[in-house]
């Protein structure tokens, strides 16, 4: 190699003579001499070796003296020694990054405070809550540090279900406002840090709705949005199957001469979502409202989404006894295959909107399957593909008729020990369908198991008046939960002051059980205390909240 050098030396030393530079600044022997003696040639390598580094030598000198043994050993070296400094500093970033906490998200680090829309506040007088009585009240969720808002159904809907009955998926129910009011109060709440999570309702419509007005028209394209058989309209019905609230879950219509199915109320027709169609229906809905900022759903009766194809019957928990909902085993109306591809598919199209810093998109699925938690925990998709953030735990619904410690433990447990690896657990004790926790479990419990919400590790939901300790009102319907909310011992407990009108009752214990009350109660204390420090991982401190504090009150 030293010979190649010095061959590749000697032609430039000649080449450079010729030019009548004189590079070398040692004059003891002309560069430009080239010894075809092999002895000779010996002793001129040894001076070239001799000659030392100088400014603007070529490369063939630069290499000659580079590939010294100080040189090249001094490089080795400092090679080696960078890319053990690399490597270390590459294993150090990972080590930081797998122990240090994970970043939290919003729907993580706060309750999710359920309002019941008719219920919350009446900013009309016209006795339902509305829109622009939520955005009233807005102060109240930043007293209790609270930061996710899921709002129940203002769809256009006749109300035959709560608004769980929807006419127009895109329109506001005149009931609760207007498009703008909705687009308000999403503006004010996120303006003040807060999020709004909404209800999807993907299982039914309305039997108001358009489409299923022009499917039992059996117009071409809109004819297999429902799930159809034939029947005659009397006995028997296509098959044996119950509806959640009772009775043959088929109805007989005239109009088409068929029965559809419905899966809760007559007025609620199924969809059939094994028509690529309605999927896309629904998706498009999906894409309608987090284009305009919603930051979450709330995926309801999501397991009632599919049904078998076969319509066959289902197997009577005891075959000699005529079947309500609860005297079937569910094997081809709920939990059935495909369930869990349409909402991974919803999934990824809200991944698409969660992009951006601090706009991440939650879902949180809605499926009672009592004792079959492997059931629920499958809504948490797998380490692979992404499915619902949690599925509601249901399961300390249970808490109120057994409030021993040691239920609380096995309930825990129940959810930890079961819950996919990496996922976040999530914890509540009721909702708009089921008692109030005072009325279960009784008003002394109410502390304690707030308490026990806010504590267990993952996301609480809890339901508005929960916070106070409100109890269900006497009512034979579905609604013994709903009665609007109590906020001060006024005329119909602060929920609207123009008229004395409210849809439902207020419970009678108003005077003594509101929100301006709150501190003698000392239950809403117990909100804001546990959950400061924790919100205070994600968002800064706020200045004070216009909300008078404790000693004015
Ligand atoms: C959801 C609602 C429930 C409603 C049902 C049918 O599960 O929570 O109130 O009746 O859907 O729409």
């Amino acid at each position: 190699q030293g010979e190649d050098v010095l061959a590749g030396l000697s032609h430039i030393s000649v080449n450079t003579a010729a030019r009548n530079v004189n590079l070398y600044p040692f004059p003891s022997k002309a560069p430009n001499h080239v010894s075809e003696d092999p002895e000779e040639k010996l002793d001129s390598d040894a001076e070239y070796t001799q000659i030392q580094p100088y400014a603007g030598m070529p490369k063939e000198v630069l290499l000659l003296h580079s590939s010294k043994a100080r040189y090249r050993v001094t490089r080795e070296i400092l090679f080696w020694l960078m890319v053990a400094c690399t490597l270390a500093l590459v294993a150090l970033t990972v080590t930081v990054i797998a122990l240090s906490p994970r970043c939290m998200n919003w729907w993580q680090v706060s309750p999710v405070y359920q309002v019941y829309l008719r219920s919350f506040s009446d900013s009309d007088g016209d006795g339902v809550g509305d829109l622009k009585g939520i955005q009233k009240q807005l102060d109240h969720f930043q007293y209790l540090n609270i930061k996710s808002v899921w709002v129940g159904p203002f769809y256009r809907s006749p109300m035959r279900d709560s608004g769980y009955d929807v006419e127009d998926f895109r329109a506001i129910d005149p009931l609760f406002g207007t498009m703008n009011d909705f687009e308000e109060l999403l503006a004010k709440m996120h303006s003040v840090g807060l999020k709004l999570i909404m209800d999807f309702i993907p299982n039914h419509t309305s039997d108001r709705h358009r489409w299923f007005n022009l499917s039992r028209a059996t117009d071409p394209h809109y004819k297999d949005y429902y799930v159809w058989s034939d029947c005659d309209g009397s006995s028997p019905r296509p098959n044996n199957w119950v509806s959640v609230f009772g009775r043959s879950a088929w109805t007989y219509d005239e109009v088409r001469g068929q029965c559809y199915l419905h899966q809760f109320l007559k007025e609620q027709p199924e969809l059939n979502f094994r028509n690529p169609h309605v999927r896309k229906e629904m998706t498009d809905i999906i894409h309608f409202w987090l284009a305009k900022g919603v930051d979450g759903f709330r995926m309801g009766a999501v397991k009632h989404l599919l049904e078998a194809a076969h319509l066959r019957d289902e197997p009577q928990v005891d075959p000699n006894k005529a079947p309500v909902s609860w005297d079937l085993y569910h094997d081809y109306t709920i939990s059935q295959l495909g369930l869990h591809d349409l909402l991974r598919d919803w999934r990824a199209e809200m991944e698409a909107y969660s992009r951006e810093p601090g706009k991440y998109r939650f879902m949180v699925t809605e499926s009672y399957d009592y004792e079959e938690v492997d059931k629920t925990m499958m809504y948490y998709g797998t380490s692979l593909v992404k499915e619902s953030d949690f599925p509601f735990n249901f399961y300390l619904l249970d808490l109120p008729q057994n409030t021993s410690g040691l239920w609380v433990q096995h309930l825990v447990q129940l959810w930890m020990d079961n819950m996919p690896k990496g996922q976040w657990a999530n914890w509540l004790v009721g909702n708009h369908d089921k008692p109030r926790i005072a009325s279960s479990a009784g008003q002394t419990y109410i502390r304690v198991i707030n308490m026990l919400l806010l504590t267990l590790p993952g996301t609480p939901t809890t339901y508005y008046g929960e916070e106070i300790g409100m109890e269900n009102v006497n009512s034979a319907s579905r609604d013994p939960q709903r009665s609007p909310m109590q906020w001060s011992g006024d005329m119909n407990a602060g929920f609207n002051n123009k008229t004395n009108v409210t849809w439902l009752p207020v419970h009678p214990d108003y005077r003594s059980i509101n929100v301006e009350v709150q501190n003698s109660f000392n239950a809403v204390q117990l909100w804001r205390n546990i959950l400061a420090p924790l919100l205070h991982r994600v968002y800064p401190p706020r200045p004070p909240l216009s909300l008078p504090g404790p000693e004015e009150r």
